[in-house]
């Protein structure tokens, strides 16, 4: 079988039967000597200290450990690390607090306790911009919330929307006007 390509077997470390995995996480390239079955969400919180990826069930159940892979939202508590080598991973603190759905999710209650949070950003980052509703609701199934009753999460994607647009007709205004 192929092995994926930022695993190597010769650079085998003092850990008992621990390899090198190398992969990108938020820009940064990284190569750590990891159990192969190790869950990529320890790996990212224990190992890279980036604690914003939450665990809730640990069993693929509830998405609070979503991560992007290479761009697409994954449950990090089910990918052994061997399968994110090579990949580029994106954990919330890749968004540096600056993305707009942050600031959303902020103002219109979309965060509330917080732990499903970081998950529910990633997922809708993965949505791209402007969402349906529809796509909305199937995007994000996989993101569990206790606090919000969901409407106020739709509602903070739904204001991104509208700033999109907004900041769209302005600049159509403009390029009229000139
Ligand atoms: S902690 Fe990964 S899906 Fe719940
Ligand atoms: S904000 Fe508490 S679980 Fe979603």
């Amino acid at each position: 079988m192929a092995r994926p390509s930022g695993l190597s077997r010769s650079s085998v470390s003092p850990v008992s039967s621990a390899v090198f995995v190398s992969f990108v996480v938020n820009g940064q390239k990284m190569s750590l000597p990891v159990h192969p079955m190790r869950r990529l969400l320890d790996v990212l919180r224990e190992d890279c200290g980036l604690t914003g990826t939450k665990e809730g069930c640990g069993e693929g159940e509830c998405g609070a450990c979503t991560v992007l892979v290479d761009g697409a939202p994954v449950n990090s508590c089910l990918v052994p690390a061997a399968h994110a080598a090579g990949t580029r991973v994106t954990t919330i603190e890749g968004l540096h607090g600056r993305h707009p759905l942050q600031r959303a999710f902020v103002e219109h209650g979309g965060a509330q306790c917080g732990i499903c949070t970081p998950g529910m950003i990633l997922a809708a980052v993965a949505l791209g911009t402007h969402p349906t509703l529809d796509q909305m609701k199937t995007g994000l199934a996989g993101n569990l919330c206790r606090c919000t009753g969901y409407s106020a999460i739709y509602r903070s994607i739904e204001s991104t929307n509208e700033r999109r647009r907004n900041r769209g007709d302005r600049r159509d205004r403009k390029g009229h006007r000139s």
